[in-house]
């Protein structure tokens, strides 16, 4: 089983460190003087986060909520909270941390469950969007990067929680 063959390198290490460090700074300027609370959806985004919150010059709050709509390589539709998140965010700048969108049913659904919350400001973060030739209900304002229709592995990205680990991002054939 050493599937690690089977993998196509998309986008490096490096380009990622330089896109991570340039979204942080962004993310430094926005919040000057007011601590936002970054909300990280589990389990994709834990790498992103974890780069992303050292790239920052301000300070922040960090929690999680864990989701799932994902079996194997295909969207369920349908999305469940495995674990929720346990913070206080009423009247807080929240800056929502995912790992990849793709239908956007994942975002939607967390935007939804967060209207009832009376929050500053939310903004969103992905390290990924796919190119699905369907606008989304909502604004993401920060990217990563684009990528087309297809399936990605590693830097916290998993196919049935394996590849996580890796520093690069590769197209899973
Ligand atoms: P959405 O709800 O369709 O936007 O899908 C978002 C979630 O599906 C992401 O948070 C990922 O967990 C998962 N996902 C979507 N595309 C990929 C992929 O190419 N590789 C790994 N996970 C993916
Ligand atoms: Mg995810």
């Amino acid at each position: 089983m050493n599937d690690l063959k089977k993998l196509k390198i998309k986008i490096s290490s490096k380009k990622i460190k330089a896109r991570v460090e340039q979204i942080g700074r962004e993310l430094s300027k926005e919040y000057k003087g007011e601590p936002p609370f970054f909300i990280g959806v589990l389990n994709g985004s834990f790498m992103f986060l974890s780069d992303l919150i050292r790239a920052l010059s301000i300070e922040c709050e960090i929690s999680f909520l864990q989701l799932k709509s994902y079996d194997g390589k295909k969207s369920t539709g349908s999305v469940d909270i495995i674990k929720d998140f346990d913070v206080i965010l009423n009247n807080r700048h929240v800056v929502i941390v995912e790992d990849i969108i793709e239908t956007g049913n994942t975002l939607k659904f967390l935007l939804n469950k967060l209207k009832e919350i009376p929050t500053k400001s939310i903004r969103v973060v992905t390290l990924l969007v796919k190119d699905t030739n369907r606008p989304f209900e909502f604004i993401i304002d920060h990217i990563g990067f684009e990528i087309s229709q297809e399936f990605v592995v590693g830097y916290g990205l998993d196919f049935n929680e394996r590849f996580r680990h890796l520093d690069s991002i590769y197209i899973l054939e």
